[in-house]
């Protein structure tokens, strides 16, 4: 066996100097590519351990997160508050979305305070000033953390709860009291030397929950803010609807109808007046001597009075519209008000 044994490497040695010289260069460069190889790994490990903290986020999640938090006093401890809690931004789609994980998160910050103050508290060597101080701060947190379970609270029902105001207004209020607290608690150490280092220990934690409040109310703000004017302007168009009305004119007039009737002298093509002192008495007449399938409007000024007739607008008669002297002052009374073809003449009373 040994005999054998000696005899192979024997050979290896004396026979195939280059061989073994070209064995060793592969071995070395199967090290060095496996170098590269472990560090190419070692590097995309490290890339997404990196992007883990960072940017691991759906796409859709990191836009309103991003957008959510540009509203904020403090955007970047916003963003980053909930992209370093693992999993937290994976739901996310709405912007209260955002809001509900931020007071999450704000929860558990202030929890963190309080195990802070209690092991403060546990130190011997407390004035009784700063004893005091640190109870005080243990409401607060006590206070905060009713405060934040009420705004999720209200949150989660919003908008359903009451009206859009009511709940701004409750959001708000809650998340200044709770921004409040944090400074009434590091007021309490403000009043000698000796108190600085129990402050300084508080400080951090109670500025971090301070700016997360801030930044919850600043994207509340904006959030109701935005429902509001939408609301707004939902109520304004079916107000507008239900009164037919837009500044003043029936909402069904057109927007270029609306400049002409507003421009101080609109020039009527014939004008209608019951005594007379028109082109013609009666509406019907002024209507029956229009012009067929027009393409401009033609202009009928109905002057002041009363017209009791049935005005039948057909379609052909197109492109005619009516201008009186003010709903009270010209009024057509008829057993038939709907006037066929006529996309301008709505109602007997006549608008001006
Ligand atoms: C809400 O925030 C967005 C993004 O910062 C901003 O573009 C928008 O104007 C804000 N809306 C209101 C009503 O403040
Ligand atoms: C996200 O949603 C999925 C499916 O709806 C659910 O299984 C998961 O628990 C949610 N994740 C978080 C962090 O809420
Ligand atoms: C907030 O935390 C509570 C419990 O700590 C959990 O049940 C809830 O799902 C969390 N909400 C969000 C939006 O993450």
């Amino acid at each position: 066996m040994a005999g054998i044994k000696e005899s192979f490497s024997g050979i290896s040695d004396s026979g195939s100097r280059i061989s073994i010289s070209n064995k060793k260069k592969k071995i070395f460069l199967f090290l060095i590519a496996s170098f590269l190889l472990v560090a190419s790994v070692i590097g995309i490990v490290a890339g997404v351990a990196s992007r883990k903290n960072s940017s691991k986020i759906p796409s859709s999640a990191h836009a309103i997160l991003k957008s959510s938090c540009s509203s904020t006093l403090y955007p970047d401890l916003c963003y980053s508050a909930i992209a370093t809690v693992p999993g937290a931004a994976d739901n996310l789609s709405t912007q209260k979305d955002v809001i509900e994980i931020s007071l999450n998160i704000t929860t558990t910050a202030v929890e963190h305070n309080y195990f802070t103050i209690k092991k403060l508290l546990a130190h011997e060597k407390l004035t009784e000033r700063e004893k005091t101080a640190l109870h005080d701060c243990l409401e607060m947190v006590d206070e905060t953390l009713d405060e934040l379970h009420e705004t999720a609270e209200d949150l989660k029902q919003y908008p359903n709860k009451k009206s859009l105001d009511e709940h701004a207004e409750d959001l708000k209020i809650l998340l200044s009291a709770a921004m409040t607290n944090q400074d009434t608690c590091i007021d309490g150490f403000s009043h000698e030397q000796a108190d600085k280092e129990v402050r300084n220990a508080l400080l951090k934690g109670q500025e971090h929950v301070y700016h997360m409040c801030s930044n919850a109310l600043a994207m509340i703000k904006n959030m109701t803010d935005t429902d509001m004017a939408e609301e707004k302007l939902k109520m304004g168009r079916k107000l507008g609807e239900s009164t037919g009305e837009i500044d003043g004119f029936p909402g069904w007039l057109s927007a270029g109808d609306r400049r002409l009737l507003q421009a101080s002298t609109v020039t009527p093509d014939v004008t209608v007046a019951s005594d007379g002192s028109g082109n013609y008495k009666t509406v019907s007449e002024a209507v029956a001597a229009a012009p067929i399938n027009s393409n401009k409007r033609y202009i009928i000024r109905i002057k002041a009075g009363v017209y009791k007739e049935n005005v039948d607008v057909s379609k052909k008669k197109k492109n005619i519209m009516f201008v009186g002297d003010g709903r009270k002052n010209t009024i057509i009374t008829g057993s038939r008000n709907v006037v066929d073809g006529s996309t301008t003449f709505h109602s007997a009373t006549v608008g001006q």
